[in-house]
């Protein structure tokens, strides 16, 4: 499977070791990308030695007890601990994952390697700024869109059928683990709108009970806003969910086709 990494940045330093204590038999490092815009210093990794005989099963559980326990500075979003939020995705070992589901026995290196997920600005440390790719989910209005108004005394009904569409893109917890993965979002991410927004547009374009479906088409229809996607797939190899966005961008584009013909 590919990895996806970093590009390679020549200014990107070694910063400090903080060992493991003595006598600790179970030791692995965590060498973590760490960088404050309010020092004028330039990136750096540091490396942390851990016990992992007194640290939880996770890279989350890992980061937790490095900022409790050693380095209260480390900075990273977290809050579920449980994959669902999508707060803690970051680039862990190559690949862009979930610090809370990833185990630290899966990374078979000796030195686990943490950086922010790729080709984002960062905020500090492992927080990257989400704000631009907040604004793109805005544009495509995730959120239910009918004239006809819901019957006075029961909520808007689906068939099981109907529902049944929504299934595998409903789970999506806008990690954006998908989004930085993507090469074209990579060199296009200012105009093209990314796996992770597009599949959140089929989303509602899916919903039997959306009723702005031509508005939305016309919404996408665009060279670059949905169709910068050249199946590259990176998006479904590294959805920590399991969710495929190249299948629902791939479903728009067919909607394209054939409200033309
Ligand atoms: Fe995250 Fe998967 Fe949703 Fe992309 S599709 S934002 S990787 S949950
Ligand atoms: Fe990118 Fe996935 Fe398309 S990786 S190019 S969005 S198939
Ligand atoms: Fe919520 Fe990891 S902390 S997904």
């Amino acid at each position: 499977m590919a990895t996806f990494t970093l590009p390679k940045n020549s200014t990107i330093g070694t910063g400090q070791t903080y060992r493991a204590e003595a006598g600790a038999k179970n030791v692995k490092s965590f060498k973590i990308y760490r960088f404050d815009p309010d020092t004028g210093e330039n990136p750096r990794y540091d490396t942390y030695e851990l016990d992992l005989d007194k640290c939880g099963p996770m890279v989350l559980d890992a980061l937790i007890k490095i900022k409790n326990e050693v380095d209260t500075t480390l900075t990273f979003r977290r809050s579920c601990r449980e994959g669902i939020c999508g707060s803690c995705a970051m680039n862990i070992d190559g690949m862009n994952t979930l610090a809370c589901l990833k185990p630290i026995e899966e990374v078979a290196k000796k030195d686990v390697r943490i950086t922010p997920l790729p080709h984002m600005p960062v905020v500090k440390d492992l927080v990257p700024d989400l704000s631009h790719i907040y604004a793109q989910l805005r544009s495509v209005e995730p959120w239910l869109k009918s004239d006809t108004p819901p019957p006075p005394d029961e909520e808007r009904r689906q068939s099981k059928e109907e529902r049944a569409k929504l299934d595998g893109l409903w789970e999506c917890i806008l990690c954006f683990c998908c989004s930085t993965a993507c090469p074209s979002y990579w060199w296009n991410g200012d105009r093209y709108l990314g796996p992770a927004v597009l599949l959140q547009a089929y989303r509602w374009i899916a919903d039997s009970r959306d009723e702005a479906t031509g508005e939305r088409l016309d919404n996408l229809e665009d060279p670059f806003r949905l169709y910068r996607c050249h199946t590259i797939m990176n998006c479904a190899a590294t959805c920590p969910k399991g969710l495929n966005p190249a299948a629902a961008i791939g479903k728009i584009k067919q909607m394209m086709v054939e409200r033309q013909g």
